[in-house]
């Protein structure tokens, strides 16, 4: 995926969300007090801290300088790392590698697998959630026909597979799939403007791509969310139609 400028104090203060199912995801891991765990995709550090509480070695580890940023001031005590996940590598193997909300994200799957594999110890644990297959897709469907209706492409920059797909993936390097489970998480949306929100927060990049007005992009989100209402409106709440792929995986 192509760089993307985060918003992270916008994050950090209405995307909350994000962590509060990153704890679930987190009570997969076997923690042994010492062991040393990366966090990949730490975005705020909020999940990392929360690591670090349960008197692990962690290390987190993102791509984005602002997300960064706004993690080490808040944590100071925690290694915050700048490092592409395809790539990272911290100087030493580790017993676990987890990650909430951010495979989705990255283009180069076969790089992202690799590494992991290279960086985990025999017996190492990989836990991770993302976005699986017909992830936000009613969202990503009403803004690519809006985009083809004025013109533009809309660029589907996310990769959501399914189960059977990402485990043959995973166990193709050694990675041996011992849970998988791929379901629906209609996610709430605070406030009346939570959908038009979810969308300025995280569909940034076809609107910079196309270099798209501010004005348009807002006339496109208002159409959307209008368009989206009907489904994804219910009892005065705004939900985003998540569907989540959740898998602990054991280095052979
Ligand atoms: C997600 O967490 O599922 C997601 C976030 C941003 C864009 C697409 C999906």
């Amino acid at each position: 995926m192509d760089n993307i400028m985060w918003d992270s104090k916008n994050y950090g203060e209405n995307f909350n969300f994000v962590h509060e199912y990153g704890k679930e995801v987190m009570n997969l891991l076997e923690i042994t007090e010492g062991m040393t765990v990366v966090d990949l995709g730490c975005g705020n550090g909020q999940l990392t801290k929360q690591l670090a509480d349960q008197k692990v070695d962690v290390y987190g580890i993102d791509s984005s300088e602002a997300m960064l940023r706004t993690a080490r001031e808040a944590y100071p005590q925690i290694p915050f790392l700048c490092e592409d996940a395809t790539k990272f590598n911290i100087g030493k193997k580790v017993d676990a590698i987890f990650s909430n909300a951010v495979i989705h994200w990255i283009d180069d799957q076969e790089g992202l697998i690799t590494n992991i594999a290279n960086q985990l110890k025999v017996g190492g644990q990989f836990v991770c959630e993302f976005g699986g297959k017909g992830n936000v897709e009613s969202i990503h469907a009403a803004l690519e026909r809006e985009f083809r209706k004025r013109g533009y492409v809309y660029k589907r920059g996310f990769y959501f597979p399914t189960i059977g797909e990402y485990t043959a993936k995973l166990e193709a390097h050694g990675l041996q799939v011992r849970f998988a489970t791929l379901f629906d998480r209609p996610t709430k949306q605070e406030g009346e403007d939570g959908l038009a929100n979810w969308i300025r927060m995280f569909n940034l990049l076809p609107f910079q791509v196309q270099g798209i007005t501010q004005e348009e992009q807002e006339e496109i989100i208002r159409i959307v969310v209008e368009e989206l209402r009907p489904t994804c409106y219910t009892n005065g709440t705004w939900y985003a139609d998540y569907v989540r792929i959740r898998i602990k995986a054991i280095k052979q």
